[in-house]
């Protein structure tokens, strides 16, 4: 194709894009502010030739794109260029970043940037910091507010176990719900940390919260008694994971009734466990599992605005122990 063509191409799919992005943010927006939403997803590679992803976090547009060996550098600053200007967002509070195929989560979790800013934002009565320019994702996955909220409904009185927690959002929304002890765990010291700053942040912060930086599947086998019979738990690990110590691949569609097994024995009889997955080749190897009852919620959890015909954001099943 001739340079004059792909250009009038790429101004054409950025028109196409910001003409669909700014119908769906118009219905979307209302309805999300008025629930105190301020994080929202406007678009998901919903047109093939456009491999975008558009999210909306409190006036800031971060813009995504599911990158090829054909990508070409102007392609994503064009589409964000007509997005943000459709829906009168400034230069400053356009946010792009490249999304690899096959990123697997030693890259995805690195820093790309070192803005090192910080900016509260809603979800419903509680605030997040989120952090759109530093990391490929940023500090808040609004895919699982719903599963969020049902955490909460189900917290008071009881102990919460969080692994995989990452910025503490389920942990918040526990603690928000009257959980009376809440462990989050995660092996990523940025994770922990930022885990204590949004605590802090809906004045939830204290030493019935503890918060754990290790390793999943060392936590499950060493914990002491403390951490032990817990009523409620969220599990919700990368497909892939790499343990630092032994530089062992962790695959979740592979390796979970392991995983899963040693989280059962952690848990009260009756206790319920939500486990969510992102992998979108997964089967749940139930023969292999103790024996529980497992419901598939996915149709509870996955929200309107990431309701997807190219795929679902993550599956998620209710376990009673
Ligand atoms: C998919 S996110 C979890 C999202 C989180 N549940 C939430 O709702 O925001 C993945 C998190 O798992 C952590 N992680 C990856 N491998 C881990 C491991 N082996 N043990 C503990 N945490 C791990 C990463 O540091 C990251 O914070």
């Amino acid at each position: 194709m001739d340079p004059w063509t792909s250009q009038k191409k790429i101004e054409n799919q950025a028109q196409m894009l910001a003409n669909k992005v700014k119908k769906r943010h118009k219905h979307l927006r209302k309805r999300y502010y008025r629930q105190n939403l301020e994080i929202f997803r406007l678009y998901d590679w919903d047109i093939p030739e456009i491999r975008a992803v558009v999210d909306w976090y409190a006036g800031h547009l971060v813009i995504g794109e599911y990158s090829t060996k054909q990508s070409t550098k102007e392609w994503l600053p064009i589409m964000g260029q007509a997005v943000a200007k459709i829906l009168d967002v400034p230069r400053d509070k356009l946010h792009l970043k490249i999304r690899r195929s096959g990123f697997k989560e030693g890259k995805r979790y690195s820093r790309i940037n070192t803005i090192n800013k910080k900016i509260p934002m809603y979800e419903r009565d509680l605030k997040f910091l989120i952090n759109p320019t530093d990391y490929v994702d940023t500090g808040l996955f609004s895919d699982h507010r719903n599963t969020r909220q049902m955490i909460r409904e189900r917290a008071r009185g009881k102990t919460f176990l969080n692994l995989y927690c990452y910025t503490g959002s389920f942990t918040c929304y526990a603690a928000r719900g009257g959980a009376k002890k809440t462990v989050s765990v995660d092996r990523s010291e940025t994770a922990v940390s930022w885990v204590k700053e949004n605590l802090e942040l809906n004045g939830l912060y204290g030493e019935h919260h503890a918060l754990i930086q290790k390793d999943t599947l060392d936590f499950l086998a060493t914990a002491n008694h403390e951490y032990q019979d817990f009523d409620l738990a969220v599990v919700d690990p990368p497909s892939y994971s790499t343990t630092r110590v032994t530089g062992e691949h962790f695959d979740i569609a592979r390796e979970h009734p392991r995983m899963l097994n040693a989280v059962f024995k952690r848990m009260k009889s009756g206790a319920t466990v939500f486990f969510s997955t992102n992998h979108q080749n997964f089967d749940l190897k139930t023969t292999q599992l103790l024996p529980t009852d497992i419901t598939e919620i996915t149709h509870k959890t996955i929200p309107e605005d990431y309701v997807s015909k190219r795929k679902q954001i993550h599956r998620c099943r209710e376990i009673i122990v």
